[in-house]
């Protein structure tokens, strides 16, 4: 009925297994110093042991929505949040991920809702997660390489984003609040599983941007490593895949993240049903990645068709189910990609699992797609067979705003060492 082969997003048992081992061979050439797609950023942190005490602030920006945290680690794996409050960074007036803004408007922005959370007197030592890839040569810096997820904002690139928040902090007088930590969102949720279990070896984002980073342990001293895995290629594309990068941002990166990620998912959606309802539809808004969640927990056809009109779509009856289809197409690719390159990993750390390794992810894709987290786990049995017994996955909610408070924990403590 439509020109959309849904078989074409299947990927096979043995093209997992393939994935994987490209996915192995990108890590080691990048180890030893050759081009590859991704782009093994060191944090500078090892995992956390769970001892870390202390109460800290988090600030985590990664998405449109940002948050502050107060958190408090009281040893023996134990940590609470005690306060939090959430920010969009699209208001009204102002955009701050749009070209139009600066690096100054953005920072400033994030320094004066700081102090709204903060009290005047109190010392606050601040760990920053900060969902983006960045190089460091110690852990309190992070010169942006590149803005990925769309984010536009000028005079960030190539710029140490500690730099610029301690600028801003200072000129909103803030003084007492010391960045002290900066980190990747999928490093924060390793350390935030590696504080309270033991065996953590990845952790990772299937959210509205997907990521990991691994524990390499190659040196003298363990250290978490950003892949920046968004930017791998499974090479593995539709014609829906190649449209999609074309439109986007940055063509050509990105492509895994593209394939996986809940923000790029609701597009590649929206992208085939504008194609496939073309004559009518040509208003229509687009979908999001909690769409196809709600297309998916639908009970009935009729709910969907619902919820695809609220977004500019009239649809009947088969073209709604064309559409759980599509979602469940989609959402299905997503977790066995996301497996695969965690395989991947696997495969260069301890490739015949003779220990066992948790794989910590935060994001909403793994914590409501419906069918996601099953998916994962099938695929990673389909790569290692029964020893996939050996790889547990867990769900690290709110870890990149927890994750950074154990960072700047662990900068503090080396600080004092
Ligand atoms: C994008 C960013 C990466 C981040 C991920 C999840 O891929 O480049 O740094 O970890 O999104 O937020």
């Amino acid at each position: 009925m439509y020109d959309v082969n849904l078989a074409d997003f299947v990927v096979r048992r043995e093209q997992l297994w393939q994935i994987a081992e490209k996915f192995r061979g990108e890590i080691e050439k990048s180890l030893n110093g050759k081009e590859s797609s991704l782009k093994m950023l060191s944090s500078y942190l090892s995992p956390a042991i769970g001892n870390e005490q202390g109460s800290f602030l988090a600030l985590d920006f990664g998405g449109t929505n940002v948050r502050l945290l107060e958190v408090l680690l009281q040893g023996q794996g134990r940590l609470t949040v005690q306060r939090k409050s959430l920010f969009p960074l699209r208001t009204e007036g102002v955009d701050y991920t749009a070209e139009n803004t600066d690096s100054l408007q953005l920072f400033g922005y994030l320094a004066a809702k700081i102090r709204e959370f903060v009290e005047p007197e109190r010392h606050y030592r601040l760990g920053h997660t900060f969902s983006f890839p960045f190089s460091q040569s110690k852990a309190n810096e992070a010169v942006l390489l590149v803005w990925t997820k769309e984010f536009k904002t000028c005079g960030v690139e190539g710029k140490n984003v500690t730099d610029l928040l301690s600028q801003a902090l200072m000129a909103q007088g803030l003084s007492n609040v010391e960045p002290v930590a900066v980190l990747n969102d999928t490093v924060a949720t390793l350390l935030a599983a590696s504080y309270q279990y033991r065996h953590v070896t990845i952790g990772a984002i299937c959210g509205t941007g997907h990521n990991s980073c691994y524990v390499e342990r190659c040196g003298r001293e363990p250290v978490i490593m950003n892949l920046e895995s968004g930017n791998f290629s499974t090479e593995l594309f539709t014609v829906w895949d190649q449209k999609l990068d074309q439109s986007s941002v940055y063509p050509g990166q990105q492509r895994l993240e593209k394939q996986v990620s809940a923000g790029y998912l609701g597009n590649l959606a929206t992208l085939i049903a504008r194609s496939v309802y073309a004559e009518t539809q040509s208003n229509s808004a687009g979908f999001t990645g909690q769409d196809l969640a709600d297309f998916l927990s639908a009970k009935s056809w009729k709910a969907v068709r619902k919820l695809a009109e609220e977004r500019g779509f009239q649809l009947n009856r088969s073209e709604c189910e064309f559409l759980i289809r599509l979602s469940r197409a989609l959402v299905f690719r997503s977790a066995r990609l996301a497996a695969a390159s965690f395989c991947g990993i696997l495969f260069h750390c301890d490739r015949d699992l003779q220990e066992r390794h948790r794989i910590a992810v935060d994001g909403s894709l793994y914590e409501k797609m419906p069918g996601y987290r099953a998916a994962l786990t099938e695929a990673l049995y389909e790569i290692y067979g029964e020893k996939a017994d050996q790889i547990q996955t867990l769900l690290m909610k709110d870890g990149s705003g927890m994750g950074a408070a154990v960072a700047a924990a662990l900068a503090s403590k080396r600080h004092l060492a």
